[in-house]
């Protein structure tokens, strides 16, 4: 819209910086919508500063300005062409309440912009969360061939969201404006440490502050309704009037960092690309695998009976194992403090540990183990199990999967790699199906695709390409806003 601030530097900044399907140009558009603003508003006063614009894109990395004129975007006027109507469940919800036809017009210049451009990628601001939530199922109902982006709102050091309309504030209205990111930031906090707040004296400490409160509200992230406190995430939204400056904000409220569940069966390249992706977001890489494997190899070495229950308890009680993050983002896995990173892949451990992995001694303390580690989320944790069972809660479950003719190449070239003896192409497949029916036939947690999670079939495609896959069902699970920092 133009008015360009540090904020939309930043979004341009990151747009340069992503590396999405295509190299990316940065086309920055200007385009102040007459047909998002309603009679009463600000329209005609809009900041609008092209060649300060200018200044601000070319600095931030953009590569090319279009800041066409209403003609150019509707040629012969708004009347000669369609125009849209937002989804009315999400459209009605906070801003709508107040800004009746806002998203009409947002969606009819948005469509317009997209014919005219056609980029690969949108990157949108998540400060405007319901702007961003309608536009997504534009691109979706209308299957727009553009990938959307959100960027994380930019703060000034106080904490104040950078906003076109903030230049409208005075010094006086800057200091009373803080309070709403003061009050969000509280209440985010809170719910980080398990505990509550209060919307109605959130409001009224707003008030007492000469803030005219709009709406403040905690909805569900996605529909935009009030919370039903299902939820993994919620957001907290607000709109406050300033003096005659209507500002929003929110924050959204999450008591641990993201949790993603990638599970499937033998051989269909789990370990390969949660490594990949736990490293590109910055997250902890749990291969559950390894730790079943780890305590096969100990039974096998310590020649325990699996049938004698009492000598397993006995083995667990003091078992210590262990998971360590090397700086590259492999996983050495120790047990008993000795390093069976590469023993356990080995074909002996291979064939019996699918047996093992359905003893439910094994499983609770294996599982307890993981969830410890998982408690403060910020993890991909990949296995047969993580979804249905070790965490249910997670925010993206992906059942990764492949055919059994390119499982068993897979797994040929991984023995090959590690210097074991490669079977041939048929007993590879035997010995890959039978362990597929006994993770999915055993009785506590076998292998089955969690009723909420992604299924993902990844014959022909390339590692990079999976991991794309995954980061853009993240991304539409969880907002930019709550992804870690890598
Ligand atoms: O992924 P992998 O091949 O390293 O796993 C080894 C075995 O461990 C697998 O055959 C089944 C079992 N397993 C499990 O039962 N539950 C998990 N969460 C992970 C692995």
């Amino acid at each position: 819209m133009g008015g360009l601030h540090y904020g939309h530097g930043e979004l341009i900044k990151f747009a340069k910086g992503q590396k999405v399907s295509a190299p990316s140009t940065v086309l920055v558009s200007i385009f102040v919508n007459p047909l998002q603003f309603n009679p009463t508003e600000d329209f005609k006063n809009y900041p609008r500063n092209l060649e300060e614009d200018c200044k601000l894109a070319k600095a931030s990395g953009a590569d090319a300005i279009w800041a066409p004129s209403f003609n150019d975007v509707f040629n012969g006027g708004i009347d000669s062409h369609f125009q849209l109507l937002a989804p009315a469940q999400l459209s009605k919800e906070l801003c709508g309440a107040s800004r009746p036809g806002h998203f009409d017009g947002v969606v009819t210049v948005i469509l317009r912009l997209i014919h005219l451009v056609k980029p690969n990628c949108l990157f949108l601001g998540e400060k405007d969360w319901q702007q961003y939530l309608i536009i997504r199922q534009l691109i979706k109902d209308l299957q727009l061939p553009v990938e959307l982006i959100g960027v994380p709102t930019i703060r000034d050091k106080d904490g104040l969201a950078y906003s076109s309309r903030n230049q409208y504030l005075n010094s006086a209205e800057k200091k009373k404006a803080l309070e709403l990111p003061k009050i969000l930031e509280k209440a985010a906090f809170a719910t980080s440490l398990g505990q509550g707040f209060d919307t109605a004296s959130m409001k009224s400490e707003l008030r007492k502050k000469g803030l005219i409160v709009e709406y403040l509200e905690v909805v569900d992230p996605f529909l935009l309704k009030p919370s039903r406190k299902k939820e993994k995430f919620t957001l907290l939204a607000a709109a406050i009037l300033c003096g005659e400056t209507r500002l929003i904000d929110h924050r959204f409220l999450m008591n641990r960092k993201p949790i993603v569940a990638i599970d499937g069966p033998a051989g269909s390249g789990k370990s390969t690309v949660t490594k990949k992706f736990a490293e590109k977001l910055g997250l902890l890489y749990l291969d559950t695998g390894a730790m079943y494997r780890a305590v096969t190899w100990l039974i096998q070495k310590n020649r325990i009976d699996i049938k004698d229950r009492e000598a397993l308890i006995k083995m667990l009680e003091s078992i210590d194992l262990k998971l360590q993050q090397t700086p590259k983002g492999e996983q050495k896995v120790l047990i008993n403090n000795e390093d069976v990173t590469s023993s356990i892949r080995s074909p002996k451990v291979t064939q019996q540990v699918s047996e093992v992995a359905a003893l439910s001694d094994i499983r609770n303390t294996l599982t307890a183990q993981q969830r410890l580690i998982g408690k403060d989320g910020g993890i991909v944790a990949e296995g047969r199990d993580i979804g249905s069972s070790v965490f249910p809660n997670a925010e993206l479950k992906v059942f990764l999967t492949a055919s059994i003719n390119e499982r068993a190449n897979r797994r040929a070239i991984d023995l090959k790699r590690q210097g074991f003896k490669v079977p041939d192409l048929s007993s590879l497949k035997r010995q890959i199906k039978e362990r597929d029916d006994l993770d999915a036939s055993r009785e506590i947690s076998p292998l089955v695709q969690a009723k909420d999670a992604e299924i993902l079939m990844t014959d022909g495609m390339c590692i990079e390409e999976v991991v794309e896959s995954i980061s853009r069902m993240f991304r539409l699970k969880v907002p930019e806003e709550l992804w870690p920092t890598p």
